[in-house]
């Protein structure tokens, strides 16, 4: 059995070690707002964080992910996910909103480490995050939105 803590609960998985962490999180666990783009850590679709950083956990195997605090989408919170989640809504920047999830994973890692990001400290935190919608311009604005309740 591997046991992994997500959004601050153990979960003992009978899965083998190298099963990527987003197979687990998605297909055992059954938690869908992590999803599955490229497979290859070229999207950001399945970005999750361990130990607060944005992570792919398409491209993490469980057992690297034994002994770290791993955070879905499901289960972040905390000053900085709570502004980030209101920006992403008064700024309506959802389309389809198949990239979200990881963009405001990634958005969250970014306004944890620097508060206050400029365009190039979005530009390449966020680089990593492929939207098909095109929804660069908006999270950007709700980057900077969700900055300025950080002060
Ligand atoms: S699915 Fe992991 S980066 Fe695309
Ligand atoms: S909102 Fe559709 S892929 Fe980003």
């Amino acid at each position: 059995m591997i046991d992994l803590k997500i959004n601050g609960q153990t979960h003992s998985l009978d899965a083998d070690g190298e099963m990527p962490l987003l197979w687990a999180i998605r297909d055992i666990l059954n938690m869908t707002g992590t999803k599955f783009g490229c497979g290859i850590a070229q999207c950001g679709a399945c970005t999750v964080h361990i130990d607060g950083q944005p992570t792919r956990s398409c491209q993490t195997q469980i057992s690297d992910a034994v002994g770290h605090d791993i955070t879905t989408i499901e289960g972040v919170q905390g000053k900085v996910a709570d502004a980030v989640k209101a920006s992403w809504q008064t700024l309506d920047v959802v389309q389809c909103g198949y990239c979200q999830s990881g963009q405001i994973m990634s958005a969250i890692g970014l306004l944890s480490q620097t508060p206050k990001p400029n365009d190039g400290d979005i530009d390449s935190a966020m680089s990593g995050n492929v939207c098909r919608c095109a929804t660069y311009s908006r999270i950007r604005a709700a980057i900077h939105d969700a900055s300025s309740k950080l002060a």
